[in-house]
């Protein structure tokens, strides 16, 4: 189903044949015969789910709450044993509003303007540091740090931890093997446990001590609310917004008529980080259905899960017009990236934030660029991305001076 890595200018392109009128509106992926085997397949239990493949059903698994549930989603700490819930995440309405409420105002656009400063404070001095080199890895050297380092700021992480982090990271996610995962997990609740105590004991203004010494309702947050919420924003800010970086350089190289788009017309640059988000959907979510019920003709079963698979959403020619042209004026592009319903992304205003302030900075220092011959523009279509992308420009050389005299 195109979960393979390709070459292709547009990654996303095998899955193209799940979207559109023809393709069966529930698709049955079966569990694989092999049984659920370790890591995040046995932790689903491995019974199989159904693809939900057109935009208008997955907006209604996103939007109808009485028959969908996203309860004990992200829980991956129940490998090693924890039984504390993935705040926001796995809650369902009428509890999970009261979560949002409380982490709403660290992500709206009063807080958003005052970070507005830091973030492009960031993202020039690391511009300006490889920009007269006239070459960058773009996936590892820049898109892998800077979302981090804003979302380490943001919550008050130390520095020095962020190696550390995304190798965890990577073991929970990607690593596919429950010893890597269980040691990363115990590695990254520890640290996270540690570092709630501290900030109890000593407040800071960041965004972790304002949540241990937050209130909902008037009463403080229970020790399994605080890990829970700690730990499911360290989850889910982490290398989202790194993935999308990296395809977003890789596609504008490969495709580089975006860029001369963007440079004759920076006031597109808003709806173009749209269209990115829209072309590269990076994750795929799943609900469980609440009860039996029919569908499309089809008995849900209480319990069936369904994976709603965002490429076909964002491909689904009877929502976008001509789905497979990139369009940077596109508009409306109320794509599915951050899905829909009550678990939109929270940090959805962020990462456009961040995409939209990189691009004015890096436009107005980078001449057109292109990946550097011999390099493997190869990439997994989706979180895991691509791993290393060099890119070239030429580098514009400096005042000559005075012309030297001869005579
Ligand atoms: C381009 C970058 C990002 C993408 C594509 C993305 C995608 C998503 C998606 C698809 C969901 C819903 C998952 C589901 O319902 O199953 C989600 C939820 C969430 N995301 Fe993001 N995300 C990004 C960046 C971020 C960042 C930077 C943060 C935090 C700093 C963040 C925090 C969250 C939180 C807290 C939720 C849960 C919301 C809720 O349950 O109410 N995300 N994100």
């Amino acid at each position: 189903m195109g979960t393979q890595p390709n070459d292709l200018v547009d990654p996303y392109e095998p899955f193209g044949w799940l979207a559109g009128e023809d393709i069966p509106r529930l698709l049955f992926n079966p569990p694989p015969p092999g049984g659920p085997g370790e890591g995040l397949a046995a932790l689903s239990g491995g019974k199989g789910n159904w693809i939900v493949t057109h935009y208008e059903d997955i907006d209604r698994v996103y939007t109808d709450n009485e028959h969908f549930s996203n309860k004990g989603a992200a829980e991956f700490q129940r490998v090693i044993g924890e039984t504390f819930r993935s705040i926001p995440l796995g809650v369902d309405p009428p509890d999970h509003a009261k979560y949002r409420h409380f982490l709403m105002p660290h992500f709206g656009p009063a807080r958003l303007n005052r970070m507005d400063g830091d973030i492009r404070a960031v993202v020039t001095e690391m511009i300006d540091e490889f920009a007269d080199k006239g070459e960058v890895d773009v996936a590892w050297d820049f898109g892998r740090v800077y979302p981090v380092r804003i979302f380490m700021g943001l919550m008050g992480f130390p520095p020095a931890m962020f190696e550390q982090f995304l190798d965890w990271e990577w073991d929970i996610l990607h690593s596919y093997s429950f010893e890597k995962m269980g040691a990363a997990l115990r590695g990254v609740l520890e640290f996270l446990r540690e570092f709630i105590h501290e900030k109890e004991a000593q407040p800071d203004d960041h965004l972790v001590s304002a949540i241990v010494h937050g209130r909902i309702n008037g009463e403080p947050l229970t020790d399994e609310e605080k890990i829970g919420i700690v730990w499911f924003l360290w989850l889910g800010g982490l290398d989202t917004v790194a993935a999308t970086i990296s395809q977003m350089f890789r596609r504008m190289a490969l495709q580089s008529e975006i860029q001369d788009e963007l440079r004759a017309h920076p006031d597109r640059i808003q709806t173009a980080v749209e269209e990115f988000l829209r072309t590269q959907p990076i994750l795929s979510s799943t609900r469980s259905a609440t009860k039996d019920f029919e569908w499309h003709g089809l008995q849900i079963k209480q319990g069936d899960s369904f994976q709603c698979f965002t490429p076909g959403g964002n491909f689904d020619p009877a929502r976008f017009d001509d789905p497979r042209t990139f369009d940077m004026t596109r508009k409306p592009n109320r794509h599915m990236t951050f899905i829909a319903g009550v678990h939109l992304c929270l940090g959805a205003s962020l990462a456009r934030r961040e995409l939209r302030i990189l691009l004015d900075e890096w436009f107005k220092r980078i001449p057109t660029f292109r990946v550097k011959p011999g390099a493997d523009t190869s990439v997994f279509p989706g979180l895991l991305s691509i791993r290393n992308l060099p890119l070239v420009w030429d580098v514009e050389q400096g005042d000559p001076g005075m012309p030297l005299q001869l005579t």
